[in-house]
């Protein structure tokens, strides 16, 4: 797989210095994430790209994304909001006129630490010392067919996600996917833009699915 061979060049460069201490994210930050994934689907790959906005609120056990796509003509919001502190979660696609919203019980609480299994595989920067990235990598599974070797960097020092590429298995199907992750701000300047749970949303409707968990589904691992 060519992103295989750009990764194994990324770790090949990156210097190897003394072991880095694994770090936590901030409490209460948010910014945009651009995400590709990479599947196969019916014998065929696929790739699908999108620009996500995202809160993340370690404080009070929950994050939450938003992103618009236009679907057959018309222009759709999708807002995932993941209230771990609450064991629940509910996935929402709004269009003209229509409110569509799924909850879903979740277990576990929010990541909030790069893991204790991580292994620490070296530091580097980019632009001109503008940044200095650490490297880590770890592997998450679900189940026999769900899991993924983590690639993660956070920025030296404040921990702040940097990047994230996740290989591995979703129900048996490979599964590519790489986030970057851009414009950081500390703090949360509008919460109830993520988290107020829209009018339509359960109880009104009372359907419940249990949530097939997989390291894919996070915003961070
Ligand atoms: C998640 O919660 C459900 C319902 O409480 C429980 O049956 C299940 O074992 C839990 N799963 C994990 C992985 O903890
Ligand atoms: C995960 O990484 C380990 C060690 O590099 C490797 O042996 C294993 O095959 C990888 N698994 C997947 C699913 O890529
Ligand atoms: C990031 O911030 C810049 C400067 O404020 C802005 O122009 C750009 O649209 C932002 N990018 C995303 C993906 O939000």
């Amino acid at each position: 797989m060519a992103t295989k061979s750009v990764l194994i060049l990324l770790l090949v460069v990156v210097a190897t210095t003394f072991a880095q201490k694994k770090c936590c994210y901030p409490s209460q930050f948010e910014g945009s994430f651009g995400s590709l994934v990479a599947t196969v689907t019916g014998g065929q790959g696929m790739t699908q790209s999108e620009g996500w906005q995202y809160a993340y609120d370690y404080t009070n056990g929950r994050m939450a994304t938003i992103n618009y796509r236009e679907s057959q003509g018309q222009m759709i919001k999708y807002q995932d909001i993941y209230l771990y502190s609450k064991g629940v979660a509910y996935i929402v696609e709004i269009g003209p006129g229509f409110t569509i919203c799924q909850q879903i019980s979740i277990n576990g609480t929010l990541p909030h630490c790069i893991p204790s299994s991580a292994t620490y595989l070296g530091s580097s920067y980019y632009g001109d010392h503008k940044l200095n990235v650490d490297f880590f990598k770890f592997f998450e599974s679900m189940s026999s067919s769900t899991y993924a070797n983590i690639t993660m960097t956070v920025s030296q020092g404040d921990c702040i996600p940097f990047s994230v590429v996740e290989e591995g298995m979703f129900d048996g199907v490979p599964k590519l996917r790489i986030r970057g992750y851009v414009n950081y701000t500390s703090g949360i300047s509008d919460p109830s833009k993520y988290f107020t749970v829209p009018s339509g949303c359960p109880p009104s409707n009372r359907e419940t699915l249990n949530m097939r968990k997989s390291p894919f589904d996070k915003i961070l691992p």
